[in-house]
């Protein structure tokens, strides 16, 4: 099992570029191949979730060339052109790549099989299902259809009209995306506004995709999606590590290149801010829909606060970190509505919430969230990373302000969605082993 050695760190400085966004990364991989012609898409990042999308497109007998280190030409066969896979298709860890497949196979009309491994074999799947199955998809899954893996078929689908019970970007894509292969109108409509990529892509792309308000519509296009040409934009997900660990370190400056802004995404960075942080954006400019620009990340004496509703929704992936900044925040930092953390890639309350306090943290779990007590020198330990990414991520922060040293173990996962986090921290000044 890999482990990570990190001491507390001096200044972090520097001016770097983290792997392109994971949630965009998928969808132009999935809606390229419906596309008819070729996609370019640059900065795709080899994390192990996009790479398991990479592969079940490949299994659904799209042709995609590696050019370079990080560029896709995706040979797209239009709305129709996906084959009946032989074989599973394997999300390994990817919650995205089997809800957003799950929705694209019902609508393509196919038999698949969608499997995971044991980390995604734990997430429900109900929800997913059951929309499906009343746009007319047969999806079977374990435990009644709500845990993988599924088996769908797909085929003759109508629209529906949707209310989300939970907020989740996932859900939403895979029903908008269901609803391209109708011959009606799909109409969702969201309690909170998750992450739209889909939204904004599709648009793109050329597909009848309209958003009014929390009410989101789609139908069959009457024209092919066009392909895409991009260059995927910086993870947000992934610069919330380093922007939060300037804004930790003192005498940090960090500049993060080319971040992906899209509001539904910057909840992290608008918490900070109002928590007292020097975040500054810079060089602003559009990428297939999206907002993007630089981010430069000093530090500023923060004040603890509340995170409910809708930011909970702006923030999701980024609250396991947003933990370690409220350790050092004065006043108590409450996080709830966030339940949904419980199902992610650990039960992120509970695990988030026992390995800080192995640090010293003062945090306590909550049925929706957490309340940590600020400041609190924190002091070196072994830690767990539980195999989850992001909170592997979020303990390396940590280990920057410890006393002494911290050691992180099974941090392998660390990939699944940042590729060379360790290397990049090792730039920026920290020391890590
Ligand atoms: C994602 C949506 C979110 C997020 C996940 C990526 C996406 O999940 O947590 O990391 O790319 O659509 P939910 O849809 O389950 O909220």
């Amino acid at each position: 099992m890999n482990s990570l050695t990190v001491q507390r760190s001096e200044a972090l400085i520097g001016q770097v570029r983290v792997p392109g966004d994971k949630s965009i990364s998928h969808r132009a991989v999935l809606f390229g191949s419906l596309a008819d012609g070729v996609s370019r898409v640059r900065g795709f990042p080899r994390g192990g979730d996009c790479l398991a999308t990479l592969e079940c497109v490949r299994r659904l007998g799209i042709e995609i060339e590696e050019a370079g280190a990080d560029e896709l030409l995706i040979h797209g066969r239009g709305l129709h052109g996906w084959q009946e896979p032989s074989l599973p298709l394997d999300c390994v860890t990817s919650g995205t790549t089997m809800r957003l497949l799950a929705g694209l196979v019902a609508g393509a009309g196919i038999f698949a099989v969608l499997s995971g491994g044991p980390q995604l074999s734990r997430r429900p799947m109900g929800r997913v299902a059951e929309p499906l199955r009343k746009m007319g998809a047969i999806v079977l899954g374990r435990q009644r259809g709500t845990l993988p893996p599924l088996a769908i078929q797909g085929g003759n689908l109508r629209g529906i009209d949707y209310r989300l019970p939970i907020a989740s970007a996932q859900v939403k894509s895979a029903i908008l995306l269901a609803g391209l292969f109708t011959h009606d109108l799909t109409v969702v409509v969201e309690p909170g506004p998750s992450r739209d990529h889909t939204e904004r892509m599709l648009r793109a792309m050329g597909a009848p995709v309209h958003t009014l308000g929390a009410k989101i519509t789609s139908e069959a296009p009457t024209t092919p999606l066009q392909p895409l040409d991009l260059r995927v934009p910086a993870d947000m997900s992934s610069a919330a590590f380093l922007l939060t660990a300037a804004v930790l370190v003192p005498g940090s400056v960090i500049t993060l290149e080319d971040v992906v802004l899209n509001p539904t995404r910057r909840g992290l960075f608008d918490i900070l801010r109002r928590m007292g942080a020097d975040l500054r954006i810079s060089e602003e400019t559009e990428v297939c829909g999206e907002p993007v620009g630089h981010i430069t990340a000093r530090p500023g004496p923060l004040t603890a606060t509340t995170v409910a509703g809708e930011m909970v929704v702006r923030a999701i992936d980024e609250l396991p970190v947003l933990a370690v900044a409220a350790t050092q925040a004065h006043g108590i930092t409450t996080v709830r509505n966030a339940e949904e953390l419980r199902v992610k890639e650990t039960d992120r309350i509970s695990t988030v919430v026992a390995e800080l306090r192995k640090l010293g943290a003062h945090i306590e779990a909550q049925p929706d969230g957490f309340i940590v007590e600020g400041p609190t020198p924190l002091r070196g330990a072994v830690v767990d990373s539980h195999g989850d990414h992001r909170l592997a991520m979020a303990l390396c922060v940590a280990g920057l302000l410890a006393h002494g040293e911290t050691t992180i173990m099974d941090t392998e996962c660390m990939a699944d969605s940042f590729p060379g986090f360790e290397r990049l921290l090792v730039k920026l000044g920290a020391e890590v082993s």
